[in-house]
């Protein structure tokens, strides 16, 4: 169990940590959320011990970890991090890296320490990499290898921060189903992560973090479906809205469903709802919009929103002379549109320069 009592960090252009009061419980999984620079990675590390706290205490299983002459190197047999970054040594090859803290630190011999570590890799899906350097490895491959060193040194508590974010996106799946299998391990884990999908399947705790501490704290339910306080609540809505300007008729539409891929991954959107949303922006935007409005002045403006309740919203609004889409030249685009569109609703909005505006919904 780790108990944080009035916990406070200062840096000198600032404090992250005001006052932060909470209580974590053995096999706890916590997915640690919220924006950038509200503290949470200041929060891992004072956990550890690797920047302490200004003022305040924390608890490891009922010892005061922040007391004056206590015994860092307990809280590092205790507790392992992961970082972004990696940080294995270049100089040593992949079981090597995952030896030495365990000889170092435990004392295990080296026989010990290798027969753990290739059980390790074998975990992680790297026992043929053993003997390979860390330059060799792709950024997903040496993350795993990174967990499998934190798994040696047979920590109670996991501190991950962001451990899928410096990776290319085709590497962070290999990653998070390391870290899932781990979960269900008893093991006590905090995961920083901006992957919402993966935060709330994982996890069976939330924090989010703002306004100097841990705002709200919640199941997975309570926190994504009904956060109760305005913070948590705009946090989680941003999330789940995509604004999108189609600004010239040359546009990058390629790199559009890149993001919107993105956006529906993160708003949790299942496959096959996520492919009509792409469908219908294909045949609306690119085959019946960009030929039928004029060259200059080009806009459409795009607009997603999705809630569980009532699927994605779409929203799609240009100017020009009035234009229905459903009178369009392309029929076969707009057969394949309506088949797919669900309340498809054209109307003219005078008081907007974008004054075309349809709107539908996929579920
Ligand atoms: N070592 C440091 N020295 C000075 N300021 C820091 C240090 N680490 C973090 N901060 C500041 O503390 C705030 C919170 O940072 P951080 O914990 O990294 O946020 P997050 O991980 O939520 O993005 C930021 O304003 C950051 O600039
Ligand atoms: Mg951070």
């Amino acid at each position: 169990m780790i108990e944080l009592r009035h916990v406070e960090k200062a840096f000198p252009n600032g404090t992250p940590l005001k006052d932060v009061n909470v209580t974590i419980n053995e096999g706890d999984v916590i997915s640690v959320i919220g924006p950038s620079g509200t503290g949470k990675s200041t929060l891992l590390r004072c956990i550890n011990m690797l920047g302490a706290p200004t003022k305040g205490q924390i608890f490891v299983d009922g010892e005061e970890i922040t007391a004056k002459g206590y015994d860092i190197r307990k809280v590092r047999r205790k507790m392992g991090m992961v970082f972004q970054s990696f940080n294995l040594f270049g100089h040593l090859n992949v079981i090597e890296n995952i030896m030495v803290p365990p000889m170092d630190l435990l004392g295990v011999s080296k026989q010990d320490a290798y027969d753990t570590g290739m059980k390790l890799l074998a975990q992680v899906g790297l026992a043929s990499k053993a003997m390979s350097y860390p330059e060799e490895l792709s950024g997903g491959q040496k993350q795993r290898v990174a967990i499998a060193r934190t798994l040696a040194m047979n920590p109670s508590i996991i501190l991950f921060d962001e451990p899928t974010s410096a990776l290319d996106p085709t590497m962070v799946d290999e990653v998070q189903a390391v870290i899932r299998e781990l979960a269900g391990t008893g093991k006590t884990m905090m995961i920083v992560t901006h992957e919402m999908r993966f935060a709330k399947e994982i996890c069976n705790r939330v924090f989010y973090m703002d306004e100097g501490g841990v705002y709200e704290d919640g199941t997975p339910e309570q926190i994504f479906e009904h956060p109760k306080k305005d913070n948590t609540r705009r946090f989680i809505q941003r999330l789940k809205v995509m604004h999108e300007a189609i600004n010239a008729k040359d546009f990058d539409f390629l790199s559009l469903y890149s993001r919107l891929n993105e956006y529906v991954y993160k708003s949790q959107i299942d496959a096959k709802p996520a492919y009509r949303i792409r469908q219908t922006i294909e045949e609306l935007c690119q085959q019946i919009l960009v030929p039928e409005l004029p060259d200059k002045d080009f806009l459409i403006d795009l607009v997603l929103e999705y809630s569980v309740d009532s699927g994605t919203e779409i929203t799609v609004r240009y100017g020009g002379k009035p234009f229905d889409p459903k009178d369009t030249e392309n029929t076969i685009a707009w057969s394949i549109f309506t088949s797919v569109a669900d309340k498809i609703r054209y109307r003219i909005r005078e008081a907007d320069e974008l004054h075309n505006v349809i709107s539908y919904v996929i579920q």
